[in-house]
């Protein structure tokens, strides 16, 4: 690979969220990234997008093998499905490429590991879809923490409410699996559609800059609303350093959105990010607007660590994202899924109109239990709620399966 040249990109997938990543590698790219060729099974089922890739000299083919065989390109994106990722990854490396894979970087935690040493085998570079960490606030920000802004960390809270609606739920045959096949996938919205904020918390309550804290201890609540497997509402506290707590909460259960949001709160002050950008309160306070070039910064970024030029951020890296399987893992270990009461659970249309099923009260119970640090059933007053469990997580490195109970 030259380093002056742009890194040439492959992209595995063309629909779901592989054509809206592959656009932004055509729109993206610029003088450092050139996506080259796409493939998918489902060739068929995308004429309009090949077509304006074929017009843009994008390459496209019927299959992962004939595209590592016939095009030449450095590096290769997998937005596929969860179980995809580390066969994929696994292919990719000992044919020579670098790899990006989508968040998470696996179902669990052996399979992050078995890619972990397929990376250094192959002697090639794997980045992770986790773009908030690439955004120009979040190395700042560490950076700050670092350097004592808001004292010391006492807790932090982690918490989001993202509506969905059936059709998310029956878009493939994967969303809110416990496994496919022999592969766990653990599909959540801590697994998957809002990873990125708990990924990000630990990342900037890490100890040194391009570390991420590892929670010794995660005790867990799982609830179930869809009619899915796995569960669609989470509460966790995390242990981390021995004694601070980090409460999440996450849910697609709720019809009203609540921005992701993430709060450091330390002794002199705290940091807040949500949608707004980054903003420390304390007698010096700061304010790092939200990146809106997140995407293309991310791009930047991973084709100039791929070229071993230098760049201003931080990468997303499989040993980063272990650490947020080894919470999805240890959450499931953990505690038993258990179904809301029919009662507390009404068919209701989103903003946008379309079906959805959720929780009566659940954005008030999810309020409280981040302002008190408490999990659902420690309000004492929530008739749904019920104690799950509690894991300790040092030296976990195998996740067996989920608790039963459910
Ligand atoms: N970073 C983000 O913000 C973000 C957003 C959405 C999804 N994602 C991640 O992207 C990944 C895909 O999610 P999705 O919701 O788009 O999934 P999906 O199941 O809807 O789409 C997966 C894609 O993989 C393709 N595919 C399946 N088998 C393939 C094969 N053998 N070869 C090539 N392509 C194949 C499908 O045709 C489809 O294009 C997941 O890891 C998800 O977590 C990331």
């Amino acid at each position: 690979m030259n380093g002056s040249l742009p890194i040439r990109m492959a992209c595995a997938g063309l629909g779901g969220y592989a054509w809206s990543i592959a656009q932004q590698m055509i729109q993206n790219g610029g003088q450092d990234l050139r996506l080259v060729a796409v493939c998918d099974p489902a060739l068929d089922q995308f004429a309009d997008r090949i077509q304006k890739l074929r017009s843009l000299g994008v390459q496209a083919y019927p299959s992962f093998e004939q595209m590592l065989e016939q095009q030449e390109f450095d590096a290769v994106w997998l937005p596929l499905p969860i179980h995809l990722h580390r066969p994929f990854a696994e292919v990719a490396l000992s044919a020579g490429r670098h790899v990006v894979t989508e968040k998470p970087a696996a179902g669990c935690i052996q399979d992050v590991d078995a890619m972990i040493a397929a990376r250094d085998n192959a002697k090639r570079e794997v980045l992770v879809g986790f773009q908030d960490i690439y955004a120009s606030p979040t190395l700042p920000a560490k950076q700050a923490i670092l350097d004592g802004a808001i004292g010391k960390i006492q807790y932090a809270i982690v918490y989001a409410s993202w509506p969905r609606d059936l059709t998310y739920f029956g878009r493939n045959k994967w969303a809110g699996a416990i496994r496919v096949a022999d592969t766990w996938v653990l599909d959540s919205p801590l697994q998957n559609a809002i990873s990125h904020y708990l990924n990000l918390a630990m990342f900037l309550l890490g100890e040194s800059l391009h570390v991420t804290a590892v929670p010794e201890q995660v005790q867990a609540e799982l609830y179930r609303a869809n009619d899915i497997e796995n569960y669609d509402t989470c509460a966790l506290r995390l242990t981390i350093r021995g004694q601070v707590p980090v409460t999440v909460f996450f849910t697609h259960a709720e019809r009203e959105l609540v921005d992701a949001t993430v709060v450091l709160k330390g002794s002199h002050g705290s940091l807040t990010v949500d949608s707004n950008g980054y903003r420390i309160d304390s007698d010096h306070p700061r304010v790092w607007p939200a990146d809106k070039h997140k995407h293309a910064n991310m791009l930047r970024i991973i084709s100039r660590h791929l070229r071993k030029q230098p760049y201003d951020g931080a990468v997303a890296t499989l040993e980063m994202a272990r650490i947020h399987t080894m919470i999805v893992n240890g959450a499931s270990e953990a505690a038993p899924i258990i179904p809301f009461a029919q009662q507390y659970v009404t068919e209701t249309a989103t903003v946008e109109g379309k079906v959805m099923q959720a929780v009566t009260g659940l954005k008030q119970v999810m309020l409280r239990c981040v302002a008190e640090r408490k999990l659902p059933s420690e309000l004492e007053d929530v008739p749904w709620a019920r104690p799950g469990g509690n894991l300790d997580l040092k030296g976990y490195r195998y996740f067996s399966g989920p608790k039963k109970g459910s």
